[in-house]
């Protein structure tokens, strides 16, 4: 067996004991949803308009239990889904749990990512969660997974970052040295971690962090395995995520929680200082605001292979010709104060509120307006916050 061959099996072995993530099976689909599985609205973020098809084919790469896989398969009604992963035993629970929730537009193979090609076809949504930065070799992986993305096609990709995980690198390193010739046996890894936890003072640094980030949800100890006694590991930083980047060949789209990539959240009460950020280029922003809210657990942004084409709608015939849908992943609509796709609660105008109704998939921003008098200034906020997500209707 070659190096990458003994850790992929390593990597399998730690799944089999250990099924990830753990959540429980359920007899109908999943509770909420979350907006980056969601073809229309992770399309609309990432180029501003509606997709022009929804028949997709989607790749859920090293599904795990199926967690993820389950939801792109509820979440996008016209999609055909497919799962892979090096676990036999996480692919076991995906299959049942797809199965208990009638999720069943969905294919599962026990597959590499290395071995993606093996697949037949393309695919137009690639979702790639927790898996790369598991794999001996991430560059051969994301490009694995690249050659396999349609054109016009997304990526969504979850990678740890090394800045927020130092207590828990240090705390593998412990677990590891002190299981010595036992390394590999996951649930002696298991207690011999539980054990140093209890055993450390409470004011310890890495038992405050494990108190306050993790406790909850590694009392599993499918969690706990996966956070602390992992065989592979490498962690990320902007610098290195952007080298992993550039060798998948695909374009940069943005990262999928770019409320933390602001400057002026750190450092707003000095504009002179945002004024001098100016002068970076886009990954030294990145690197910049990391270096100062080293915060970073993780790092999730969509990749493209082009054509991504990114509507900007500032010709307003274009704007007013177009047709107007509201965000699938609005909750609690009809109503003045809404959850947005991300959760974030939105409180709207009546005007607002009357645009979003009339909405119908049918009707142009301009019939719309004929009747509800938001104004187009009123109409591009909507787009903005992605209340909206809008059809060119215009003739070619
Ligand atoms: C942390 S789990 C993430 C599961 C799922 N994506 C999620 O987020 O819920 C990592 C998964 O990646 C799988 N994996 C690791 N290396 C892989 C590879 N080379 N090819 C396919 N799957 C792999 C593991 O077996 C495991 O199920």
């Amino acid at each position: 067996m070659s190096d990458s061959q003994t850790v992929s099996a390593a990597v399998a072995k730690l799944y089999n004991t250990y099924p990830f993530p753990p959540e429980p099976l359920l007899d109908e689909p999943p509770p909420g949803y979350n907006w980056r599985w969601n073809w229309l609205a992770a399309y609309n973020f990432c180029t501003n308009q509606k997709p022009q098809k929804q028949d997709i084919r989607v790749l859920d790469a090293g599904c795990g239990t199926g967690v993820g896989t389950e939801y792109l398969v509820h979440l996008n009604p016209q999609a055909a889904v497919v799962g892979i992963d090096l676990s036999v035993g996480a692919l076991a629970v995906a299959k049942e749990r797809c199965q208990r929730s009638g999720a069943n537009r969905v294919e599962f193979h026990h597959l590499s990512i290395y071995d993606v090609e093996q697949l037949a076809g393309e695919f137009d949504f690639i979702n790639c969660v927790g898996v790369l930065h598991h794999l001996p070799d991430p560059i051969r992986g994301i490009q694995a997974l690249a050659k396999k993305l349609a054109p016009g096609g997304l990526m969504h990709i979850f990678v740890y970052g090394e800045l927020g995980r130092w207590e828990i690198r240090l705390m593998q390193k412990a677990i590891a040295l002190l299981q010595g010739d036992k390394r590999g046996d996951y649930r002696d890894g298991v207690q011999v971690g539980r054990q140093v936890f209890s055993s450390l003072p409470e004011n310890n640094r890495i038992v405050k962090y494990e108190k306050q980030r993790w406790a909850m949800e590694n009392k599993r100890d499918e969690c706990f395995a996966d956070m602390y006694v992992h065989p592979q590991e490498i962690d990320y930083n902007v610098e290195t995520l952007f080298e992993l980047i550039d060798a998948s060949g695909l374009e940069f789209i943005g990262f999928s929680n770019p409320g933390f990539w602001q400057l002026d959240r750190l450092l707003g009460k000095a504009p002179e200082l945002v004024e001098r950020a100016k002068n970076l280029n886009e990954r030294q922003l990145y690197r910049l605001i990391e270096l100062l809210d080293p915060e970073v657990t993780h790092y999730e942004f969509f990749l493209g292979r082009p054509p991504i084409i990114n509507a900007d709608w500032s010709d307003h015939n274009a704007l007013l010709s177009a047709i107007p849908e509201r965000n699938p992943c609005i909750d609690g609509f009809p109503s003045q104060c809404i959850f947005n796709y991300d959760y974030q609660i939105v409180n709207l105008s009546e005007l607002e509120l009357a645009f979003l109704q009339a909405c119908d998939a049918q009707a142009t921003v301009a019939e719309i307006l004929a009747s509800v008098q938001l104004g187009l200034d009123g109409v591009k906020t909507l787009i903005k916050q992605q209340l909206v997500m809008l059809t060119s209707n215009e003739k070619c």
